[in-house]
Formats: structure tokens, C-alpha cells, sequence
């Protein structure tokens, strides 16, 4: 007997990736799945799959997005299935840049299909679960929703709300047994990150770094906790954090701004100034090389340029150049996306700069 047997779920974004793994996860364990997507041969793709593990499934091609969407699939469900137990908001969009960078149209397509959908659905789903005398609701959000992260703004902003939203429905109707609750993956891979995964080296390098496990998260990761989430026999709500890399990142940050503050201080011409950067409000290191202008220091460690001049790394500010003040100071500071290898590359570039000959002054 599955975990979600005799259950009916509408999992959206069904047609890739989390959704697909969501909707077959599911259905062995017995759910009668309703699978709604906009991409029509994803979805067939993911129907088959579960009919040939012998599953109960429907499809539906729809856009979240567009009006009356969510009437429509809660009509389909019911038809198909004659209830609605669990609902599984996971349609999403990535693709989003920092402020500056972000058009009107790309901030209100991400919350449109990335939030507002999650609201309608949600709404038509309830009145239903209400009548029925309680549901899951299991939205995915992501950690970009509670943690900064660099060129991310409008889809950050999406899924914080997307949990914000989460949590007041919670509250609102776990009285009516409906039990809401969100993950909030990290790096999954799916066709969503796959591109960067695979095209940027580096970036796949970091990130491989700083997974304790040595690889990006799995769908079927992800449809484990919603599995979870959605057979919960109590009325309980959580938010379930598959954070990897990310949270990892983030306190990696602080490790390797206090390497260069330990091998700054160990070189020698080199001045360092002022606290361990962990008693700084803002983690950086500022420091002199014994006459030679910082100028010519940061001329010197343009090839190794990886580093923030004034920003703070928890903020979303990557600036990939060394930063130089008219007081002569060096001002430098790990932003999320260094690596070791790039702060060991940096402090033998003070090491060259520090021992090889000055220049006559004028
Ligand atoms: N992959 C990750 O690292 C990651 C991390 C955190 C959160 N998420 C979230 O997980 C969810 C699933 O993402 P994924 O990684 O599986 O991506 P994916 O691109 O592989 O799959 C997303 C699916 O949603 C569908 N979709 C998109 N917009 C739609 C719309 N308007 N109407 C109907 N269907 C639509 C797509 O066609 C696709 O099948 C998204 O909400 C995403 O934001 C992903």
C-alpha cells in the first residue's frame, strides 16, 4: 500500500525536471496524478513513464500564467478524478538578472508565473480541500527566496514571496485541515540549471566544491520531500530547506576572506589593517604593500582580478575587479563565487609584488 494511496494530486510543471520526478514519485506511491505543464511533449514524456509503471495518471496543457488557468485545472482534476487531496505548485521560470538589468516585462512575467500563478491555484484548490475537509499544499520555492545571491533579483523576490504566501495560508487553513507547506531546493540539477552547470566550468567547479555530497541535488531528491510533505498525517506545516551548495557558499565566503587575512599578514612588506575580517561588519581585507602604491598593486593583480572593492559578499555585488582607494589602501573581499584556488592565486601576486624590485620613486 503506497503513501499516497487512494489520494489525488495536480502537480504543475509536471512536463521536467522536479515536477516530472514530483508527479512519478507520486503516483507509485499510488496518487492519481493530474500533470499540467504548458510544454505539451515533456508532458506526454512524463504521462507514459508513469502509465508504463502501471500509475493512474491525466495530462493537461496549460500556462499557469494565463487567466483562468487555474479554474481549468481544478476542473480537470475533478473530472478526471472527482477530488483534489494534495496540490503541488511547482511550475517556475528561472532566468533573472540583477536590478539595473531587469526589464518591466522579465519582473512582472517572474511573479506572474512564478508567484501570482501559486496564489490562483491555491485559491480554486483550497475552496475545494476546505469542502473536502482538508489537502496538501506543497509549493516549491527555493533558497533564493531567504538568501542573496548574486544577478537573481526578480526570481529572489518571486520566491520569498512565494514562502511569505506559504506561511499565511498555513496559518489561515489549518483550522479547515489543509496543511501548506514549501521547499526551498538548491541546486537541483534539471534543464533549469543544467546550461550553466555544463557551459560554465568554473561555476560547476565551486559548486561541486562546496556540496559535502560531490554533486548538484537530484529531482528526485526534491520529490522525496514533497512526498513527505504531501502524506503528512498530522496538521503540521514546514519548510523543508534542501539548500546543498548554497548555504555552504555562503559560510565558505568567510572561510576564504580569512585565508587571505592570515596569508596577507604572513607576507612580508605586507601591511594589514584592522580586525580578522569575522569581527568586521563587512568581511573584507584592506592592506599595503611597502612602497608601492596601490596603484601599481592593483595593476600588478589585474590578471587574478576576483575580488570585491567595497562590497559586501552576503549582498548580491560581485565585482570581478580588484578595487584601489586614493588612500592607498587595498581593499579586497571574497565574493561568493571565489574559490580557493583564486585567493591562493591572488596572495602570490602580493607575494610577486611585495618582493620584486621597487621602482625608483621620482
Ligand atoms: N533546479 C533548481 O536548482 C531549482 C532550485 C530551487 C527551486 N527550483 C524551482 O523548482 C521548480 C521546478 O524547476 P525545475 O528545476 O524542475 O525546472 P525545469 O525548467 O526543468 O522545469 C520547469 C517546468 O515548469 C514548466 N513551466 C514553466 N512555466 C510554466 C507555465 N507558465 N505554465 C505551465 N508550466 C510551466 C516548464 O515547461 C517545465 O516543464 C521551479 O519552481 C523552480 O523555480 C529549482
Amino acid at each position: 500500500m503506497g503513501r499516497l494511496a487512494d489520494r489525488v494530486a495536480i502537480v504543475t510543471g509536471a512536463a521536467a525536471g522536479i515536477g516530472r520526478a514530483i508527479a512519478r514519485r507520486f503516483a507509485a506511491e499510488g496518487a492519481a496524478v493530474l500533470a499540467v505543464d504548458r510544454n505539451a511533449e515533456g508532458l506526454e514524456a512524463t504521462v507514459a513513464g508513469i502509465t508504463g509503471e502501471g500509475g493512474r495518471t491525466r495530462e493537461l496543457v496549460e500556462d499557469v500564467g494565463e487567466p483562468g488557468a487555474a479554474d481549468r485545472i481544478a476542473a480537470a482534476c475533478l473530472e478526471a478524478f472527482g477530488r483534489i487531496d494534495v496540490l503541488v505548485n511547482n511550475a517556475g521560470i528561472g532566468g533573472s538578472h540583477e536590478v539595473l538589468e531587469t526589464s518591466e516585462e522579465e519582473w512582472a512575467r517572474m511573479l506572474h508565473v512564478n508567484l501570482t500563478s501559486v496564489f490562483r491555484l491555491s485559491r480554486r484548490v483550497l475552496a475545494e480541500m476546505r469542502r473536502q475537509g482538508g489537502g496538501r499544499i506543497v509549493n516549491t520555492a527555493s533558497v533564493f527566496g531567504t538568501t542573496a545571491f548574486p544577478g537573481a533579483a526578480s526570481y529572489s523576490a518571486a520566491k520569498a514571496g512565494v514562502i511569505a504566501l506559504t506561511r499565511s495560508m498555513a496559518v489561515d487553513y489549518a483550522p479547515a485541515g489543509v496543511t501548506v507547506n514549501a521547499i526551498a531546493p538548491g541546486l537541483i540539477l534539471t534543464d533549469m540549471t543544467r546550461a550553466r552547470l555544463v557551459g560554465d566550468p568554473r561555476y560547476r567547479a565551486l559548486m561541486l566544491e562546496a556540496t559535502p555530497l560531490g554533486r548538484p541535488g537530484t529531482p528526485e531528491d526534491v520529490a522525496g520531500a514533497a512526498l513527505f510533505l504531501a502524506s503528512l498525517a498530522g496538521g503540521s506545516s514546514r519548510r523543508a530547506r534542501l539548500e546543498g551548495a548554497f548555504s555552504a557558499l555562503h559560510s565558505r565566503g568567510q572561510e576564504l576572506v580569512e585565508r587571505l587575512w592570515s596569508g596577507l599578514r604572513a607576507i612580508d612588506g605586507v601591511s594589514v589593517y584592522g580586525p580578522p575580517p569575522s569581527e568586521r561588519r563587512t568581511p573584507t581585507v584592506s592592506f599595503t604593500v611597502r612602497d608601492v602604491s596601490s596603484d601599481d598593486v592593483a595593476r600588478a593583480l589585474a590578471e587574478q582580478a576576483v575580488f570585491v572593492s567595497n562590497g559586501d559578499f552576503y549582498a548580491t555585488t560581485v565585482v570581478t575587479r580588484l578595487g584601489h582607494a586614493a588612500d592607498g589602501v587595498v581593499r579586497a573581499g571574497c565574493a561568493c563565487y571565489t574559490t580557493l584556488d583564486e585567493v591562493e592565486r591572488l596572495l602570490d601576486g602580493v607575494r610577486e609584488v611585495a618582493s620584486s624590485p621597487r621602482p625608483p620613486r621620482p
